[in-house]
């Protein structure tokens, strides 16, 4: 006997039916309380706190001036100004996503794919981009040569 002609048998329109499992508290009708969000990626939201061993092959640019470096496992960019300053923003341009790069020469962040300018402090100089980057902290201790990221 197939499920439809089991249930047919029993008399039961699909709503009564219905009323009765979640009379059950069946999980089907039950609360969804403890699942996660749908949006909401594992470690979404987690507050981005590393620190960056500048005698390390991966962040060695950071000691000179005017380079930058896109961090791989955080949403950052860091560069280190023509004054020696570092200043680290988000790396994805507000516009579509695109990953932004530093201009020393200009003391700007730009997006390759429309053109959108940066001001050091992530503010937008001309879009098609309307909103700015989030800026993180930056504290450098030039004894160790660790640059600490944090917000
Ligand atoms: S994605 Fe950066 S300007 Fe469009």
């Amino acid at each position: 006997m197939k499920r439809s002609e089991f249930i047919r048998s029993l008399g039961l329109s699909s709503g009564a039916l219905m009323a009765f499992y979640c009379m059950g508290g069946l999980t089907a009708c039950s609360s969804e309380k403890g699942d996660p969000a749908p949006d909401k990626a594992p470690g979404a939201g987690a507050k981005v706190d590393v620190s960056l061993d500048l005698n390390s092959a991966d962040y060695s640019k950071l000691k000179t001036n005017g380079e930058f470096v896109v961090l791989k496992d955080q949403p950052v960019i860091v560069a280190r100004k023509n004054d020696g300053t570092f200043v680290a923003l988000a790396k994805e341009c507000t516009h579509q996503g695109t990953t932004i790069s530093y201009q020393a020469a200009n003391d700007r962040f730009n997006c390759p794919a429309h053109g959108s300018n940066f001001s050091a402090t992530g503010g937008v100089l001309n879009g098609p981009a309307t909103a700015p980057l989030k800026q993180f902290k930056t504290e450098f201790n030039s004894s160790t040569n660790i640059l600490r990221v944090y917000e």
